[in-house]
């Protein structure tokens, strides 16, 4: 097939899998009892738009795997819930302090910061309940809990988020900021692909290539966030830029300037491709990644 082709068929593959996730998203609390603005809280950021790359990796390694892409969609939309009270609790005066986000006003600013930090509490939490409702067997739905549970931990995400807000307003050398970075951003990515494999009951081999891919995904992701901050508008981004510098953070463009950034986003991305050698079906999933690579938002 002519390369050209290819790229229609991902392209397409990938509003496929967007728009089911869309679809399953805005089911979650259709039936939930509504409690003071709560519910519309949740709803306000988790069906905001967004890439969903999270969740598309979820689906599309647990295809990669064999394994049945209806399967993983609980999983996936547990890691796109526990992704967007990420974003809330990031956009908070408290931490990022800012006021844009997935086009919109961020969270704290249309709901004020209780009902924020609220209806993060509450994406988190439903996002396990996702997680148990999975038609899995057990042993899976084990799994794939204490994988999120860890990657979004303190071990994980919430851990990078830390040393993120521990960081500001000194200079970090390249190891702490590397270390923050896989954690803050790198760990619910590789969670997100982990769980694709877990649906599909991959090999412990496979489960290693999997994280491997998605480890470097996730790093080229947030070194290609740190350039956006700088080189993109609030319009494009749909968020706010110069978040990074406002709060005197220090990122890959501090550290490596803009191209030294756009080299290790190459570098990287090309480590994350060579780990899903020997899979007979890692079309998609390579073009991800090179596609992200150069992502304009
Ligand atoms: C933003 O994530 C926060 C980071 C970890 C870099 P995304 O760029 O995936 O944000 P959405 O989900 O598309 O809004
Ligand atoms: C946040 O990193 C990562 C999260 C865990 C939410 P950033 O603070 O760089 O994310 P943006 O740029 O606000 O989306
Ligand atoms: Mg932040
Ligand atoms: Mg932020
Ligand atoms: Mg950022």
């Amino acid at each position: 097939m002519e390369k050209t082709d290819m790229e229609k068929d991902f392209t397409e593959l990938l509003a496929e899998d967007q728009s089911l996730i869309e679809r399953r998203l805005g089911e979650l609390f259709q039936d939930s009892p509504r409690f003071a603005d709560l519910q519309e809280a949740m709803e306000y950021s988790l069906l905001a738009g967004g890439k969903r790359i999270r969740p598309v990796l979820t689906l599309e390694v647990c295809r990669m795997c064999g394994g049945e892409v209806q399967l993983a969609l609980p999983l996936a939309c547990a890691v796109e819930m526990i992704h967007t009270y990420s974003l809330i609790h990031d956009d908070l005066p408290a931490m990022d302090d800012d006021q844009l986000r997935r086009g919109r006003p961020t969270n704290h600013v249309v709901y004020g910061e209780a009902t924020a930090i609220l209806a993060g509490d509450g994406l988190l939490t439903a996002a396990f309940e996702q997680v148990c409702a999975a038609r899995l067997p057990a042993p899976q739905i084990v799994e794939a809990a204490a994988c999120l549970a860890r990657n979004a931990g303190p071990a994980g995400m919430v851990g990078g988020q830390a040393l993120d807000m521990a960081g500001e307003g000194r200079a970090l050398t390249r190891p702490e900021l590397e270390q923050l970075q896989s954690l803050k951003t790198g760990a619910l990515i590789c969670a997100a692909a982990d769980l694709g494999c877990i649906a599909a009951g991959g090999t412990p081999a496979q489960r290693a290539q999997v994280r491997a891919y998605a480890l470097a995904l996730g790093r080229a992701f947030q070194v290609r966030d740190d350039m956006l901050d700088v080189i993109s508008s609030d319009q494009e981004l749909g968020k706010n830029t110069g978040s990074d510098q406002a709060n005197e953070k220090t990122t890959f463009v501090t550290t490596l300037g803009l191209d030294g950034c756009a080299q290790l986003v190459e570098e990287l991305t090309r480590e994350s491709v060579r780990a899903l050698d020997g899979f007979s079906a890692p079309g998609f999933l390579i073009w991800l990644a090179e596609t992200l690579a150069g992502r304009k938002a």
